[in-house]
């Protein structure tokens, strides 16, 4: 139970709308953790997987209409559709409650409402904030333990008149006396709602159990409703990883990236390097929150605390620092299970299994089967503590101190490996027209190019142009003590569709000169797009690279270049009339630096 008077009432409000059968208020304890995952296992809705294989780890099928998030049905419901901006979806505050209120009406009949105190952020850190979900959903109760920190202590640190972020959360299913539950209960796509209410920092989520859409102190919290509270307190909350980099006489480097989805994150976020000396540390793979501390430096905390991983793809190879991380303790969603109950995703280096069952829950043979066993967005839930090379310090509630920002996509031509910005401004501007080639993990044909500025496009909770003008007014904030940026392109294919550049560990070789950018030793030319390196300005020692593709890699195509001048103006032209002068004007650079 709690002292704090509005939670009570809130709690309240809920229930009465709501109808659950009970109210448990959750602990976070190891006891509570097990006994729901035995709840869920006993009832069909998990597989415990076999513990030699894979101790103390659950796997669950969602149902087939359930496996991702849903940006169609995603709301900024602030009270003027100027402020949620062209890039979201927007209606009505008043007249969204009406449509999800009739929805929520009796939603939870048949069962338990689950009250979850978490704190994003390690618990009392003055960057942290607090959050309650209320949930009918047990999956979503033990994801939110790993993921979020849980329990009375949050409760605690709360106190009688401290302030939290509501999160309500029902997937939709409500259940008739002697009704038996599916295994992935939710509701249909039209009355999927993921809502947000910027103005009363108020989150709303009807229909879906999974991810995105359920846990809500990730993508709703801590990117959609803190974007907007990091403006008006003068902070920042980015999609971006938070990165170590310790060169050999011991300097650290803190670095903060921001790539859309399919982009290799969490692998970056837990890279080994591969020259000698250096080494890497990980602090967080998803979310960044970001404030200026008294010397004026800007330190970063990840509001979370595991990892909510992409399977697919993951492998010893990819990362196997996250595959070490997966051993133990973890929730897998819509996998392979193997006939031996371990589970298995496509790209994963082991043999493709020929008995196993697939996500669907259809016995598969990964030898014949056309269809792949795992969905392509299968994932994994783990606590971030299991990382090996998780740092030390990473739940320090000061966070650290931020040297450089970068920013990516995935481009087969024109972006070269590596470029850095001449100034805050224009590294605003470069993180602006951010882009990514489309891939099987995004909605739309392969292939085409989405705009994605900032990797922000699903999760900015107010107008992107709003949003621009907020990093450049940081930058004035920070001034001299202003992280330095970047943008960076791994995936530039040859002729022959062949990737140039190895990545993976040996994007530690473009981290080291980035590094040595910010203390003064790295050399770099100037270009019209921004500070390049030359080939013989990274460390490539060691690296089997042929001299053709280092230099492509580093050359601008000044036509191609000219080309996306058009594209970029259309792209940023949306956000007018708030598009910042300083954004304009650097594009105004951009183009006389190529006609130059
Ligand atoms: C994620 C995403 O799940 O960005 O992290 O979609
Ligand atoms: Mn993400």
């Amino acid at each position: 139970m709690t002292k704090n008077a509005k939670l009570q009432a809130w709690i309240k409000e809920i229930a009465d709308m709501c109808e659950p059968d009970q109210i448990h208020y959750c602990d976070g304890s190891q006891d509570e953790y097990n006994t729901l995952a035995n709840l869920m296992v006993e009832k069909g809705a998990a597989e415990r997987l076999n513990p030699d294989k894979r101790p103390d780890s659950l796997h669950f099928r969602s149902d087939p209409s359930d496996v991702a998030r849903v940006e169609g049905r995603t709301y900024i419901s602030s009270k003027s559709q100027d402020d949620a901006g062209p890039t979201n979806n927007w209606e009505d505050p008043a007249k969204l409650k009406d449509t999800m209120k009739a929805l929520y009406k009796g939603c939870m009949k048949g069962r338990t409402m689950y009250v979850i105190p978490f704190s994003m952020g390690p618990v009392g850190s003055p960057i942290s904030k607090i959050g309650v979900e209320l949930t009918d959903s047990p999956y979503v109760v033990c994801n939110m333990h790993i993921m979020t920190r849980v329990g009375t202590r949050v409760l605690d640190e709360l106190g009688e008149n401290g302030e939290f972020v509501p999160c309500l959360h029902s997937i939709g299913a409500p259940l008739a006396p002697g009704q038996t539950d599916k295994p992935w209960p939710c509701a249909p796509i039209e009355e999927k709602y993921i809502s947000h209410f910027p103005e009363e920092n108020l989150i709303w989520s009807y229909g879906s159990g999974y991810g995105g859409n359920a846990l809500l102190g990730k993508k709703c919290f801590a990117l959609r409703i803190a974007s907007n509270m990091a403006r008006k307190e003068g902070w920042m909350a980015e999609h971006m990883l938070i990165l170590r980099l310790i060169s050999p006489e011991g300097k650290k480097y803190h670095i903060a990236a921001a790539f859309p989805s399919a982009c290799g994150k969490t692998n970056l976020a837990m890279m080994e390097p591969t020259i000698d000396g250096w080494k890497a540390e990980c602090i967080g793979d998803d979310i960044a929150w970001m404030k200026v501390g008294s010397d004026g430096r800007l330190y970063a905390i990840n509001p979370e605390a595991g990892f909510f991983g992409v399977g697919p793809g993951t492998s010893y190879h990819s990362n196997p620092m996250a595959m070490e991380t997966i051993k133990k303790n973890c929730i897998f969603t819509n996998c392979v299970v193997t006939e031996e109950g371990d589970i298995w995703w496509e790209g994963m280096d082991t043999p493709t299994p020929e008995k196993a069952t697939d996500w669907k829950g259809n016995p598969w043979n990964g030898k014949t089967s056309k269809e792949t066993g795992a969905h392509p967005n299968a994932r994994f839930t783990a606590p971030a503590g299991q990382c090996p090379v998780i740092a030390d310090d990473w739940e320090d509630p000061k966070g650290v101190p931020i040297d450089i920002f970068i920013f990516g996509g995935r481009r087969s031509t024109v972006v070269p490996l590596v470029y850095e910005s001449f100034n805050w401004n224009h590294g605003v501007f470069m993180g602006s027209i951010a882009a990514s080639e489309t891939t099987a993990a995004n909605i739309g044909a392969v292939g085409n190019l989405r705009w994605d500025p900032f990797a922000m496009l699903p999760f900015c909770g107010y107008h992107m142009g709003d949003y621009i003008q907020h990093w450049v007014d940081m930058g004035e904030k920070l001034g001299s003590k202003a992280p330095k940026i970047f943008y960076v392109n791994w995936f530039r294919k040859d002729s022959n569709g062949k990737f140039m550049w190895p990545g993976y560990g040996e994007n530690s070789r473009v981290l080291k000169w980035m590094c040595e950018r910010v203390s003064g030793k790295a050399q770099a030319v100037e270009t019209a797009i921004g500070y390049m390196p030359k080939a013989d300005d990274l460390d490539l020692s060691g690296l089997n690279i042929a001299d053709g593709n280092m230099k492509e890699l580093l050359t601008i195509d000044k036509k191609a270049w000219s080309e996306e001048v058009p594209k970029i103006k259309e792209h940023l032209d949306r956000f007018e009339p708030k598009l910042p002068e300083a954004i304009k004007e650097q594009l105004a650079g951009l183009k006389n630096r190529l006609q130059g």
